[in-house]
């Protein structure tokens, strides 16, 4: 089947908060939101059906999974990521950030410290803060266009900041970096020597170009799987966001019975029939899906970056090695960043996500979603350069 990405779905009056939520945050009616990490395309046709059929049946009683759910899990992580998990591992949660948030409160204490690579997602500086921990930061470094690790600097915390947990962002959001083995290896490594577990959210791992390969951090070894909680979720990769289903993985026992318990403590009972489904028949039927899209978005990430080249040069793009979103550092403007995000609101139109969200390291910047119809990319930076247009 040929799925059709160009075609544009009105999204309006359907409690998308990326589409009916623009006069809450002051935004006209008719601007183009590429914030959120969601995309505007249908999820695959047989996730659509079996969707359909649970709701025409009419019965929406306690729901859960038997095998068959965890094999089609199971069998996408081993047969795409060489991720061979085990049933005894896998706990089912309604999220990723609900899901570190839970680690954190399951291995750390408060005022105790967890570390995250800024500029990062910023949920995980929240959440890390609303549990009232320390935020431990080493800080990704920015060179030549290219997002680093400041190893000296990662062991220098782990020793001197009590740190607890370290949040991996793999594919890391917003950078776009998909970490090397060997990366993955040098912090896995530090963690275990300082007895810091690591809590990978790996929601970006079906996101990846052209000659860039997802390691999961849990697949290095026995001693990197012994010592983490792996978070997946078919919400990015399906388009699923709104059923609120992941999957989280924790090999060492000791561990998942910590998690669990902290779960249990919430009162949360189970996923809702709908996501179970929806995940079960994505990762069984999708792959298809998955595979024509992802020609689609790096036909999307050509255009936009010979676009930018070609229209707004002071525009620098960070070549994105994973994810749908894409990193564009404006300091070539000789602007506040205050007035960049007014020039892009107001006069352009567009709601991007401001770089300093994810940190003070992403000042300049702005995150845009690039996981639309071509023509929504087009008018989105038609309009971003026409608002530009005599600024330097
Ligand atoms: C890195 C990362 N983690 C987690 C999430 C959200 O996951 P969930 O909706 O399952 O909490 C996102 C969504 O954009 C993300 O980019």
């Amino acid at each position: 089947m040929k799925y059709d990405f160009d075609k544009i779905a009105n999204r309006k009056n359907t409690g998308s908060i990326k589409y009916d939520f623009f006069h809450e945050n002051g935004l006209a009616e008719d601007t183009i939101p590429l914030w959120v990490a969601d995309m505007d395309f249908s999820a695959p046709y047989e996730v659509t059906e079996k969707l359909k059929d649970i709701a025409s049946h009419g019965i929406f009683g306690y729901s859960d999974t038997k095998d068959s759910y965890y094999e089609a899990v199971h069998d996408w992580f081993s047969k795409y990521h060489g991720f061979e998990t085990k049933p005894e591992w896998m706990v089912k949660t309604p999220g990723v950030v609900f899901s570190i948030a839970t680690a954190i409160r399951s291995f750390s204490e408060e005022g105790e410290g967890i570390l995250i690579q800024r500029p990062v997602y910023y949920p995980f500086e929240r959440i890390i803060k609303a549990n009232n921990r320390k935020v431990v930061n080493n800080a990704l470094k920015y060179e030549n266009g290219k997002y680093v690790i400041d190893f000296d600097d990662f062991e220098r915390v782990l020793k001197n900041e009590n740190v607890k947990l370290f949040i991996l962002c793999s594919p890391h959001n917003p950078v776009g970096r998909v970490w090397l083995k060997e990366e993955l290896k040098i912090m896995g490594e530090l963690c275990l020597k300082y007895n810091v577990i690591v809590v990978a959210d790996e929601i970006h791992c079906d996101f990846t170009y052209p000659n860039h390969q997802h390691i999961p951090f849990a697949s290095i070894c026995d001693d990197f799987a012994q010592n983490s909680i792996v978070c997946t979720s078919p919400s990015k990769t399906f388009n699923l966001a709104g059923l609120q289903t992941a999957n989280i993985f924790i090999a060492n026992n000791t561990l998942k019975q910590k998690f669990t318990k902290s779960i249990h403590a919430t009162g949360f009972g189970g996923l809702s029939i709908f996501g179970l489904a929806a995940c079960e028949t994505a990762y069984r039927f999708g792959n298809e899906w998955l595979s024509q899209l992802k020609d689609y978005l790096y036909d999307n990430l050509c255009f936009a970056k010979e676009y930018l080249k070609r229209n707004l040069p002071n525009i620098r793009i960070i070549e994105p090695e994973g994810t749908y979103l894409l990193w564009l550092d404006f300091s070539g403007y000789d602007l506040e960043e205050r007035h960049i995000n007014d020039i892009i609101r107001q006069k352009a139109r567009l709601w991007l996500d401001e770089g300093s969200l994810f940190g003070s390291e992403g000042k300049n910047f702005q995150r845009i979603n690039i996981a639309c119809p071509r023509k929504i990319l087009k008018d989105a930076l038609l309009r971003l350069k026409e608002a530009l247009t005599d600024i330097k």
